[in-house]
């Protein structure tokens, strides 16, 4: 394994040990509302600081963007390090057990190397550049489906930007006459992370933010997948709107997703 993908692994397993205890004791987790139906509790935050305290104690010329405490360690770097530390809060404060933590490197501007740690059921998935996708030390691939026919899709619906419900519902019931059937778990790191191993044909999802979505793009490329925009760009990380999947369910995904676009969606 990748010195630096071992050190994210460590750093994953670290938080999701503080995450697990939270999680005995909701009774006793404190939770904030960030904005209309969006949560942070002090366990997001105490997983947060045990993963950027192990990265940087590693490596303290690195940078970091975290989803809790924003930009720290080095102002200037080549390596940057992007975390979610408990990505499925609103699961995670419920009792639903399917959160994870998210960390990718992005070494100039390529992401590099990715881990998304499931605590709950003890699932790793990694991936290093050029060096395929891993779950628990096994390789995983996206499905080969040859078109939408039958597939099983994740997906996130937009709760937090509501003012997208109409051109997202309109996606939905044009997909869905299409594919198999559709999954809300409640976790986009997970969704990625089961689109690289098989288990979901592909996901797509509305605004989301870089830390939901590093890791797990660089994990469905090594497993044989593509991550673009919605109309099959590269802008997925700026904008958040995001489709996973293997390259012919990708390219149906978006032909099928055109119409309903307005042009804050199209990128
Ligand atoms: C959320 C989850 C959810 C997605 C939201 C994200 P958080 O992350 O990934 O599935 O629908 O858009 O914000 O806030 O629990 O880390
Ligand atoms: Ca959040
Ligand atoms: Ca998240
Ligand atoms: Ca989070």
């Amino acid at each position: 394994m990748h010195p630096m993908l071992n050190i994210a692994v460590r750093a994953a397993r670290a938080a999701g040990k503080v995450i697990l205890q939270g999680y005995e004791r909701l009774d006793r987790v404190e939770a904030e509302t960030k904005s209309a139906n969006d949560f942070v509790t002090n366990i997001d935050k105490d997983a947060e600081q045990v993963i950027i305290e192990t990265l940087l104690n590693a490596y303290p010329d690195h940078s970091i963007v975290a989803e809790e405490s924003g930009i720290s360690g080095a102002e200037k770097s080549d390596f940057q390090w992007i975390i979610d530390p408990l990505d499925g809060t609103t699961n995670f404060m419920r009792g639903v057990p399917h959160f994870a933590i998210s960390i990718a490197l992005k070494h100039k501007d390529r992401l590099d190397q990715a881990v998304i740690y499931d605590p709950i059921r003890d699932e790793l998935f990694t991936a290093s550049r050029g060096a395929g996708a891993q779950l628990n030390g096994y390789r995983i691939r996206v499905t080969n489906k040859p078109d939408l026919n039958g597939t099983l899709l994740a997906t996130g619906f937009p709760f937090k930007a509501k003012h997208h419900l109409p051109a997202y519902t309109a996606i939905f019931a044009d997909l869905f006459e299409h594919v198999g059937d559709m999954r809300r778990a409640g976790s986009a790191a997970l969704d990625l992370a089961y689109v690289a191993a098989g288990r979901v044909d592909g996901f797509w999802e509305i605004g989301l933010k870089p830390w939901d979505i590093a890791a797990g793009e660089l994990i469905v490329r090594e497993a044989g997948g593509i991550v673009c925009d919605f109309v099959g760009g590269h802008n997925h990380l700026k904008s958040g709107n995001v489709v996973a999947a293997n390259p012919r369910v990708t390219q149906r995904l978006v032909k099928t997703m055109q119409p309903h676009l307005g042009e804050a969606l199209k990128r």
